[in-house]
């Protein structure tokens, strides 16, 4: 079993340990195959597992993320963290706490992460993708977008990982289901791993 760095399973976040170890195996495996990107890095725990795994074979994950927090984030909401609230602009920004978790874990040299919308990266990205990672928004526009926009650059033999695929509503929203459903539906994957809520796919 690997070792991973003390305080890792403490770090603010929606991810168990049995997931982070999943991502960091995939990722141990995809990167030495090509790129790995993540949609939704928050506070960094996802990041840093995916990093870790990077780290074995000297490659670097690249994550986005706006830190504006996604709908259920926001002050008032379900999953709202006042500890998240920018005393500057008083409105929630979890990029400091991002920077300071990947630092406090040693992975800072294996993650490159990019601070804006999925969409708008999507627009401009050009690299095949060994993995990607889906936890970004959870509303079904976001994550059909980010579905439709990413997968197209997933290599074949290529992982593709969503996280919160909740079969009942009443455990959880439905829009990452949506976009697992579609992407089965397609006969372009089948599926490699399933640990809690998260799923992994195999590109055919
Ligand atoms: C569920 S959290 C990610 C959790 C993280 N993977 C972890 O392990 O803790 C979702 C993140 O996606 C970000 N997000 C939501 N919509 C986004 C979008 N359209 N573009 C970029 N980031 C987005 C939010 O800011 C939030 O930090």
């Amino acid at each position: 079993m690997a070792k991973f760095p003390k305080g890792l399973s403490t770090i603010k976040g929606f991810l168990s340990s049995e997931e982070g170890e999943s991502l960091y195996k995939i990722s141990k495996l995809a990167s030495n195959l090509g790129s790995i990107l993540e949609i939704g890095s928050y506070c960094g725990k996802s990041t840093i597992y995916l990093a870790l795994g990077c780290r074995k074979n000297g490659k670097v994950v690249f994550t986005i993320d706006h830190h504006r927090g996604s709908e259920e984030h926001q002050i008032g909401e379900f999953f709202h963290d006042p500890d998240l609230v920018s005393t500057q602009t008083g409105e929630v920004d979890s990029f400091l706490e991002f920077r300071k978790n990947i630092f406090d874990m040693g992975v800072e040299n294996n993650i490159v992460p990019i601070v804006a919308r999925s969409s708008i990266v999507a627009s401009a990205w050009q690299t095949p993708l060994a993995m990607i990672f889906i936890d970004g928004g959870h509303s079904l526009e976001t994550a059909l977008d980010d579905y439709r926009n990413w997968s197209q650059f997933l290599m074949k033999d290529g992982f593709l990982a969503i996280h919160d695929v909740f079969e009942a509503p009443e455990a959880g929203g439905q829009a990452p289901r949506a976009i697992y459903d579609l992407a089965i539906a397609s006969g372009l994957f089948s599926l490699f791993l399933e640990v809690a809520s998260l799923r992994i796919l195999k590109r055919l």
